[in-house]
Order: structure tokens, then sequence, then C-alpha cells
């Protein structure tokens, strides 16, 4: 079958099989390996693309699924001018190690910041899907205070 989508940007037309991962599509096609391949069940966040500006696990998300639509991955969000921010805050607050979740992160907030979610959402809640083996998550929670907005929640004061 084929599909038309618009990723990073750039409209894509391609002819797929009609089980192929949006994962696979973007790692493996068009070589946007920012999207991070791990648990592969819709676990880690780590494979998190945003389409129409809602984060996906792309290890879960069909390719036809995205037909018409916009993927972003990070290789698209890196050439957009609100991501100096969150780079400034991830630096700032020394949020990553590795770097693997990281770009799973930064988008699931950006749709997060997008939404205009208010200063007492829950970040711990918004980034539940999303994990990290290296940090122990309090120096990301800071850098994603720093680019949504919002409040420490009661736990974490
Ligand atoms: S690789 Fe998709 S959620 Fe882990
Ligand atoms: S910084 Fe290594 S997994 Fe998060």
């Amino acid at each position: 079958m084929r599909v038309e989508l618009t990723v990073n940007g750039d409209p894509v037309s391609a002819e797929i099989e009609p089980q192929e991962l949006l994962l696979d599509f973007l790692r493996g096609r068009l070589r946007l390996t920012g999207v991070k391949q791990s648990c592969e069940v819709g676990v880690c966040g780590a494979c998190t693309a945003l389409v129409d500006g809602q984060p996906v696990s792309s290890c879960l998300y069909l390719v036809h699924e995205a037909s018409g639509r916009e993927v972003l991955t990070i290789e698209g969000f890196v050439n957009e001018s609100e991501f100096s921010e969150f780079e400034e805050a991830f630096t700032r607050h020394a949020a990553l190690q590795c770097g693997f979740c990281t770009p799973g992160m930064v988008l699931t907030l950006k749709a997060l910041r997008d939404s205009g979610a208010g200063r007492d959402v829950d970040l711990r809640e918004e980034l539940d899907g999303n994990l990290c083996r290296c940090t122990g998550y309090r120096a990301i929670l800071a850098a994603a205070r720093a680019v949504v907005g919002s409040e420490p929640a009661e736990r974490e004061r």
C-alpha cells in the first residue's frame, strides 16, 4: 500500500507493508535514528515521535496510521527555534547522561508545552511513559519544569 505523509516538514511518499511500524520506517528507511529502539512493547518511550503534535510510541504505531499526517522527530525539532530552550534547560540542569531517553523526553515535553499545560501539571505523571535508566529523574523534572513552566508537584517539594 502507498502512504503519503509529512516527516519533519518534508513530504514523504512510500510503498509500505500494511503492518510496517513507524519505528522501522523512521529509523530504517529515513535514517532518523534519534527515534530510539528499545523495549519495542510501548513501555519505555525511547521511540517517541509526534504525530500531528501528539506523542506516540512508534514501536506500536503503524505507518499507515500516519498517512496524511505530520510526523515530527527530534531531527526535525532541533531545527525549530524553541528547541534552544529545551537544550538550555537540559544542559543547565544536567538532565541527561547517556542521552538515550532524551529525544523521547524532549518530544513528550514539547507536546505538553504546546497543549498549554498549566502550572499545576504533574510532570511525574506526564513523563511516566518515558523511562530513564541513568539520571534518577530529579534533574529531568527540573529541566521539564523550566520548559513547561510548571510548579513542582506537592510530593516533589
Ligand atoms: S521502544 Fe517503543 S516504547 Fe520502548
Ligand atoms: S540519560 Fe541515559 S537513559 Fe536517560
